[in-house]
């Protein structure tokens, strides 16, 4: 009894020291890790500064290439070779760096959009069913404007993040708050009523698209990341690829609908600002805006779609 009781001190005392050991390694580890924390952030934020000041002066000497002598135009040459190396270096370092932070912000975009888009159907069907009043829809207006900036800055972010967001939909979201913007300054009267109830139903529609659109955009980046690692897993890429396209077979009936209720709309303006009691300046430019918004996000949607079904051709060769 005695020598057991002797072999269960020893192994407590060998536990204890192996314990005291293992504290001391999980403080150096913590120690290492705070490090490396701080070189990935100081490694990415020097990264991204770079990144930003080199497209800076790209597009400085592409100005004055032009007006430059002979000798000047040969060392604006290297310096733009120079620049094309440093970005394959930058992309070399950044596969060693946590890509984490571009994904949570795109996440957060993504549900931002989603939440805003909930109080703006709420808002719009508010506005057409119940509330026939010019100060609530002025405050619908107004959300609208502010929903829109705020989608551009967040998105000119999303890009220096390295989001493949394409210009128009960036356009788009200016458009779309300077159209607001418009909606909110035309003031009430006979046009504005024969237009309202048209542009709430439109309201509510969009934001219902707008919500196909975060299943499907959402889906895709949470797809994508689950990836990571997709040139090693083609299979999977495969199964990313279909999900991709029966989301995307899904939505663009949605989405064209929508693009034609636009051009519908901008018909529906040029009609009202011929109109004998026509006298407000809004209409008229309201219709060239919606005409806008139609032409640049039908042609882009059919672009975007061409790219990716010559993109699935090639892919299909290569097989
Ligand atoms: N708004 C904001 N970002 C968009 C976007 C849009 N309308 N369309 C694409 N993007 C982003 C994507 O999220 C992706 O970002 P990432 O690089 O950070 O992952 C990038 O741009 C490239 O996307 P891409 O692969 O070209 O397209 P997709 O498969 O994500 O989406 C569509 C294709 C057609 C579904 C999408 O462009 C779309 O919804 N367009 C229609 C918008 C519209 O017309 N709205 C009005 C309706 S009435």
């Amino acid at each position: 009894m005695l020598l057991q009781s002797e072999r269960y001190q020893r192994e407590w005392r060998e536990l204890e020291e192996e314990f005291q050991q293992l504290q001391e390694t999980h403080k150096v580890y913590r120690q290492k890790l705070e490090e490396l924390n701080n070189l990935q952030a100081a490694c990415s934020s020097s990264i991204r500064k770079q990144k930003r000041k080199l497209k800076d002066l790209k597009y400085s000497l592409q100005r004055c290439k032009h007006k430059s002598s002979p000798e000047e135009s040969d060392l604006i040459q290297q310096i733009n070779t120079q620049i094309k190396d440093r970005q394959n270096i930058f992309f070399d370092m950044e596969a060693y760096l946590p890509k984490r932070n571009g994904f949570a912000y795109k996440d957060e975009y993504e549900k931002f959009k989603l939440y805003l888009t909930i109080i703006l159907l709420l808002g719009a069907v508010a506005c057409r069913f119940i509330l026939h009043y010019r100060v609530t829809d002025e405050v619908f207006n107004f959300l609208l404007v502010w929903y829109y900036c705020t989608l551009t800055i967040r998105e000119s972010i999303l890009i220096s993040n390295g989001s493949r967001i394409k210009g128009w939909w960036v356009s788009h979201h200016y458009v779309s708050t300077f159209l607001s913007g418009v909606m909110l300054t035309w003031p009430d009267g006979l046009m504005y009523q024969m237009f309202r109830n048209q542009f709430l139903a439109f309201s509510i529609f969009q934001s219902c698209v707008q919500f196909l659109q975060y299943y499907y955009q959402s889906g895709c980046l949470y797809r994508l990341c689950a990836l990571g690692k997709r040139n090693h897993l083609d299979l999977t890429v495969e199964g990313f690829q279909s999900w991709m396209w029966r989301g995307l077979t899904f939505l663009l009936p949605f989405l064209f609908f929508g693009h034609f209720w636009q051009l519908y709309n901008a018909i529906t303006l040029f009609e009202l600002s011929r109109h004998t009691e026509c006298k407000e300046w809004q209409v008229f430019v309201l219709a060239l805006t919606f005409l806008l918004l139609f032409l640049g996000n039908f042609l882009t949607t059919l672009k975007v779609v061409h790219t990716k079904l010559q993109k699935n051709e090639d892919e299909m060769k290569k097989l």
